[in-house]
């Protein structure tokens, strides 16, 4: 069977509700999504590469088969041509997400002319949440429960109990 696929590129550091919901989402036009966490040894990251990429797998644990987890490093678009994946998945929040998103992808196109960059508008109630925030508010205490799938909440409050 030829199954349609798109990939979902990103640090995931940590992952989110939002990205979640964005590749549940995703699985109703796609057959398949493979969620890349990017090793870059070059950025500093709360979690590593090895963490991030466990967070996915045990929270797409329900969509079995049609989730697929990957570590990828170097350029998205050899990985893509790699996975034989033509459609790069990515969300906006906001007219502020734009200009980077924008950039990327035509500089993915540029690489390679067959990439073709799909972006699903995220869900309202999670326009306002990102990595960052959420790595600013965990180390205050403030309650991620809600803006996090479980094992990064625990996770979070592990790390944060081990400073
Ligand atoms: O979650 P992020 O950090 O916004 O994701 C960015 C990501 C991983 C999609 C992007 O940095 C990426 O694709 N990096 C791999 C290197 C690459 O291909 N760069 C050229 C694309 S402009």
């Amino acid at each position: 069977m030829n199954r349609s696929q798109a990939i979902f590129p990103g640090s995931f550091d940590p992952l989110t509700n939002g990205h979640v919901d964005l590749v549940v989402r995703a699985l109703s036009v796609f057959d398949r999504v493979l969620v890349a966490v990017l090793d870059n040894p070059n950025k500093e990251t709360l979690f590593s590469v090895k963490e991030r990429t466990a967070f996915v797998r045990e929270s797409f644990q329900r969509q079995g088969e049609s989730v697929q987890v990957h570590t990828f490093s170097g350029l998205l678009v050899d990985f893509a041509r790699e996975q034989e994946v033509k459609v790069v998945l990515r969300g906006l929040r906001a007219i502020s997400d734009f200009d980077y998103e924008a950039q990327m992808a035509l500089m993915n196109r540029s690489l390679n002319p067959e990439i073709e960059t799909f972006f699903l508008m995220t869900r309202e109630r999670y326009s306002y949440i990102s990595s960052t925030l959420v790595k600013q508010i965990a180390p205050f205490g403030g309650d991620v429960s809600s803006l996090v799938p479980p094992p990064v909440a625990a996770a979070l409050e592990q790390k944060l109990a081990l400073r």
